[in-house]
């Protein structure tokens, strides 16, 4: 793969640098991503499983869909590409992790400052009166309940619900000063999150994508890299620590 010359020595010089992510970039980690022919919407529907609604009707089901999800993810380890992406932060004063994937690997993988715009498989509320269960709650057919009663859902946004608040803001304020923004292995079609792109290219940072398909935002991109993450990530990574260190 080339990667030019010019996009190299940007990277090297940059200060500020977003990374944001979708499920593409936990594909190599065994966990299936959302869209296309294999992906998740293609055989389950979402509006039956990640909808407050089909909660209520059948939280049974929602809860045993999420707990084989937390089980995948439980087997699964961070790849090359989150790696890569963690390992840009003994180079760059400023690196964030802007990302819809709920899985904790960047997080597994070192990062340290990552906004996770639709929640995180690992935590559950009450949908009564709020209080957090971080913990690992027992499920065996039967919806695990809060102190008050109420039904225990997991943290993660379902379509139809707002994105938390602070975290979305959060990664606004960092893609605001950013001079680099990584797009990884999403399809850039889900709002709000795919909005923060367009954010981006309206502060002038420099966009470069990543995917193994042209994407809605390879129409913007300043560079667009087709394949895997996991191959990708590390190329780049070397060829800029190679400029950094001339
Ligand atoms: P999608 O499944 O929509 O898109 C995954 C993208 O990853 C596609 O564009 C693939 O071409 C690309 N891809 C697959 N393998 C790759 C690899 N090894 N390296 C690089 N790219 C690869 O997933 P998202 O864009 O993350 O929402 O979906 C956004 C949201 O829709 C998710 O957060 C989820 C879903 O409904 C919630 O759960 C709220
Ligand atoms: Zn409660």
């Amino acid at each position: 793969m080339k990667i030019p010359d010019d996009v190299v020595k940007k990277i090297a010089t940059a200060k500020s640098i977003v990374f944001f992510t979708g499920a593409g970039v936990s594909a190599e980690s065994g966990i299936p991503i959302f869209r296309g022919k294999d992906g998740i919407w293609n055989k389950l529907k979402p509006e039956e499983l990640a909808n407050f609604n089909a909660f209520l009707r059948n939280p049974e089901m929602v809860w045993e869909w999420y707990n084989h999800r937390k089980q995948i993810i439980h087997q699964s380890m961070p790849n090359q590409a989150h790696l890569s992406i963690s390992e840009f932060q003994k180079y760059f004063p400023d690196v964030s992790v802007v990302t819809q994937n709920i899985d904790n690997l960047h997080r597994r993988a070192g990062s340290k400052t990552i906004y996770e715009l639709h929640g995180n498989i690992e935590r559950n509320y009450c949908i009564n009166c709020g209080t957090f269960y971080n913990e690992e709650l027992p499920f065996e057919g039967r919806v695990p309940k809060c102190k008050c009663g109420g039904l225990i859902r997991p943290d993660i946004v379902w379509f139809g619900e707002m994105l938390p608040e602070k975290e979305f803001s959060s990664a606004e304020k960092a893609i605001s000063c950013c001079d680099i923004f990584f797009i990884i292995g999403t399809s850039a079609v889900v709002y709000p999150a795919a909005s923060l792109i367009y954010a981006a290219k309206e502060n002038d940072a420099f966009i470069i994508e990543i995917n193994t398909e042209e994407t809605e935002a390879s129409k913007i991109a300043n560079q667009s890299f087709r394949g895997k993450a996991g191959d990708i990530l590390p190329e780049i990574l070397n060829i800029v620590k190679e400029e950094i260190s001339k």
